[in-house]
């Protein structure tokens, strides 16, 4: 294309002035150095595309490292709120109403009676399997070990079959986070619990109570709102 153009440029100025042979020889001349001078251009536009090609700042850089697929960043499976910030607003009137679905099995006052299942007066925080010294455990339950923290009771109440095979409680779970943690909030005003799970921030590292004031402790740091209702769910 360049050399088309060249040449009928050439041949153009050629045949355009035949007065005389030196101006016939000098526009040849004129013609090829102008010829030179385009293919001189467009080589260094050519090269300058093809070697361009290689600057790394035109390299797609999505693909320039190894994308790990299938790899996905934590936290990001479960959403939904922490049982720790559940808990904060648990309410245990809200909880008394729920443990209508224990009733017919559990009891929950001091030194109330054993049903079907044990009684639960002060069953948080109790080494699990323990809290009615006389009511015969499943050994499923009995050999789980550790204590009824809020962790597990959650665990245990969310799918008791799941927590601890083959246990005698034949109740088929709570699925609400809320329901389980109003419950255990109702569970706690009858007899006492360790302390909660603090929800993230560890703001209050002087604060984390010794083992006797724990439960005052909690319940001034989370305000009046959660003691007052207790005490009307249980008359
Ligand atoms: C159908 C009867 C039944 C129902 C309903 C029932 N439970 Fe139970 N529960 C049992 C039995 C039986 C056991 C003993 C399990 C074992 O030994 O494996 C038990 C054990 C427990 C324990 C362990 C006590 C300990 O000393 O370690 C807790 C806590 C508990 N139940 C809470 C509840 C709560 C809260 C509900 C209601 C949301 C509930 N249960 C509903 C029968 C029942």
């Amino acid at each position: 294309m360049a050399q088309d153009n060249t040449n009928n440029q050439a041949t153009g100025a050629a045949s355009g002035t035949t007065e005389s042979g030196s101006s016939d020889l000098f526009n040849t001349a004129a013609g090829w150095v102008l010829f030179a001078g385009i293919v001189g251009l467009g080589l260094s536009v050519l090269s300058d595309k093809y070697f361009h090609g290689y600057d790394a700042e035109d390299l797609p850089t999505e693909q320039m490292g190894y994308v790990v697929e299938g790899v996905e960043e934590e936290g990001a499976a479960d959403a939904g709120p922490t049982l720790a910030q559940v808990l904060v607003d648990a309410d245990p009137e809200a909880g008394a109403k729920v443990f209508q679905k224990c009733q017919s099995c559990h009891n929950v006052e001091q030194g109330g009676p054993n049903g079907v299942g044990p009684n639960l007066h002060g069953v948080m925080g109790k080494p699990i399997a323990s809290n009615a010294p006389g009511f015969n455990y499943s050994s499923a339950l009995k050999d789980k070990g550790g204590e009824w923290t809020w962790e597990n009771m959650s665990e245990w109440l969310a799918a008791p079959r799941n927590f601890a095979s083959g246990t005698s409680m034949s109740f088929a779970g709570l699925g609400s986070i809320e329901d389980r943690a109003n419950v255990m909030a109702y569970l706690a005003a009858n007899g006492g619990a360790p302390p909660k799970p603090e929800p993230e921030a560890p703001a209050e590292e002087e604060a984390a109570p010794a083992e006797e004031g724990a439960e005052e402790g909690a319940a001034t740091e989370e305000g009046t709102e959660a003691e007052a209702p207790a005490e009307t769910a249980e008359g």
